[in-house]
């Protein structure tokens, strides 16, 4: 088994020490000014300095338990030795932030590996788990490579109303769609509003939160299978004090993220992905982590392993159940044991061995929940994790999640039906008299990394009353948006290029036909090339309203979807200066 043999570091090594060791007056100022606070020289001299980066908000249910979290954590690191200080970061609640949070992700990301640079930090313990918030701050931890943990905040447990299992997102759609139907009262939609959610804590069906946390579980970025204790669990102040404890002995090992993340890593994340019916933002997320670490990965590595690995994981919205199910079945570890020699058990944890032995006792207690490979939740010949598609519509790739689509449509050939913003599709989708019909394909644009701007989960475009009062559930849908993880349906997503940057879906018509062949992975509009040349002609760039500011930057500096949506600047593992303390 592989274990972590790097040298021990010595006290004078650490970078804190450049401002508490210092003799000179800056080095007074360091210690006066932490004295200021109460503390005593002895209780932070000589001590790993290890930065607890907390997403907590008052905007954010998903990590309002993370202030309590924060206090588990600075137990762990006063018992091991260190001395802890905790900074706040943009918690990037996917609720309550507009237009997404995915304008921000980038943004989290370069807070978190700034607040690290700019402090006397040593190690850091990261506190986050809604959607972006794992891979925003994990992609700064991967930039500043210090050592670091990612303390997942877990899911909400279960919910139930009048009898019935309601997971977070997938429910709300389904309920929302029975009240355009009459099927269920504007009355019990209000009851139904204090019933889903019952404790703080992210998601509880396999939606972004659940599949990144995973992920960076699988990657060795979390204490093995922290990810997977429920928020509101005793267990989970305990893992949040042992993630503080661990992250001491990972400054003096210098156990950095440049020494768990490798090939090994990147391919167990894949694996984990398809295997747990993951969200499709994943696929955005796993590629601008890559980069940051300098690691190779594409759309087509992972529609490889996608059509290799089935969805195992028996969560909603491919599957039926939720996160607290999975805890009880023997969560991520007893996944991963599923997967076998897919899995690379070599691949380094922050626990300082390989994955293989940070699993090796975990036990399945519920093989339908966790299903074993020859007995997935979806096989694949019905439906993947993820399914690359290219074409004339999408030279650069799009994708889409065929184990939570309907199996009729992955086949299909329909007129388009073309709207330019949201806006225009909310006002006219319930029109009477607009023309569609079941076989009509959907298509919202200006959704991408720089039209939308943020690329905002759009693309669950919505079923017009009138198809679903006929008993139409589902309809193919195209969009260079995404997709909530919670969500279901046949939704072609993240076109690229994007067609506020004349992607070919900027050229698309109304009436022009669409077609979508997922077992070929094609995604086509049936014309000649020279009928598109000729409507590109008639294109002009959208002229954006955002001329200052954070927006104008991200237009400026984002990169297409299927190149992960970083900054120009931030990719790559070119080093960036200590600051001066002078
Ligand atoms: Fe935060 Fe779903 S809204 S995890
Ligand atoms: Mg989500």
């Amino acid at each position: 088994m592989t274990t972590h043999h790097k040298h021990r570091v010595s006290l004078g090594d650490l970078r804190s020490q450049r401002w508490f060791a210092s003799e000179d007056i800056r080095g007074f100022a360091h210690r006066q000014r932490t004295q200021q606070m109460g503390l005593r020289r002895e209780e932070f001299m000589g001590k790993p300095v290890i930065g607890i980066l907390n997403t907590w908000s008052d905007a954010s249910p998903c990590h309002a338990h993370l202030r309590d979290r924060a206090e588990a954590v600075k137990r762990g690191v006063w018992q091991a030795g260190g001395y802890p200080i905790e900074l706040p970061a943009l918690s990037v609640g996917e609720v309550m932030v507009k237009p997404t949070t995915m304008l921000y992700r980038n943004f989290l990301a370069m807070e978190a590996e700034e607040l690290l640079r700019s402090h006397p930090i040593d190690g850091c313990v990261m506190l986050g788990g809604c959607d972006k918030s794992t891979p925003g701050l994990l992609m700064g931890a991967i930039s500043m490579n210090i050592p670091a943990i990612y303390c997942p905040a877990g899911p909400m447990s279960n919910g139930r109303w009048r009898g019935q299992i309601t997971g977070a997102g997938t429910h709300t759609k389904r309920y929302w769609n029975e009240l355009q139907t009459g099927a269920i009262s504007k009355d019990d939609w209000i009851d139904l509003e204090s019933r889903m959610t019952r404790t703080n804590g992210t998601c509880n069906t396999m939606g972004t939160a659940t599949t990144m946390t995973s992920i960076a579980d699988a990657m060795g970025l979390c204490l093995t299978g922290a990810s997977s204790i429920p928020a509101s669990d005793s267990g989970h102040p305990r893992m949040a004090s042992a993630c503080g404890e661990r992250a001491v002995a990972m400054v003096w090992e210098d156990l950095k993220p440049s020494d768990i993340l490798s090939a090994a890593s990147i391919r167990n994340a894949l694996v984990t992905y398809m295997a747990l019916g993951g969200s499709t933002n994943a696929a955005i997320h796993l590629i601008a982590m890559a980069r940051r670490a300098g690691l190779s990965l594409t759309l087509d590595d992972m529609n490889a392993m996608a059509e290799k690995i089935p969805v195992l994981v028996n969560l909603f919205p491919s599957g039926s159940y939720l996160m607290e199910d999975f805890y009880f079945a023997g969560g991520l570890p007893a996944l991963l044991r599923k997967l076998g020699d897919h899995l690379d058990g070599s691949a380094m944890t922050v626990e300082g061995r390989c994955l293989g032995e940070a699993i090796s006792g975990s036990e399945c207690y519920d093989d339908n929940i966790i299903r074993d490979l020859n007995n997935p939740v979806v096989p694949l010949e019905a439906g993947r994790t993820l399914v690359l598609l290219r074409g004339n519509l999408a030279p650069d790739g799009a994708i889409m999640k065929t184990s939570a689509a309907d199996p009729q449509k992955l086949q299909h050939r329909g007129p388009a039906l073309v709207f330019d913003s949201p806006a225009e599709m909310a006002a006219q989708i319930n029109d009477p008299d607009l023309d569609i019909t079941r076989d009509t394909v959907l298509v919202l644009r200006n959704s991408g990394p720089v039209g939308g701007p943020g690329m905002p989960e759009w693309g669950n475009l919505p079923i017009p009353n009138k198809l679903l009062k006929q008993g139409v559930t589902d309809l193919v849908r195209i969009s260079d948006g995404r997709m909530s993880g919670t969500h279901y349906g046949t939704c072609v997503l993240h076109v690229s290029p994007e067609s506020a940057v004349g992607g070919p879906l900027a050229l698309l018509q109304t009436g022009d036909t669409v077609i979508l062949d997922a077992h070929a992975g094609r995604l086509d509009v049936d014309l000649p090339m020279q009928e598109l040349e000729r409507r590109r002609q008639g294109w002009s760039r959208p002229v954006s309203p955002y001329t200052r500011s954070f927006t104008a930057l991200y237009q400026r500096h984002v990169s297409q979807a299927h190149e992960g949506c970083d900054f120009d600047f931030l990719e790559g593992t070119d080093p960036v200066p200590e600051p001066s303390i002078y």
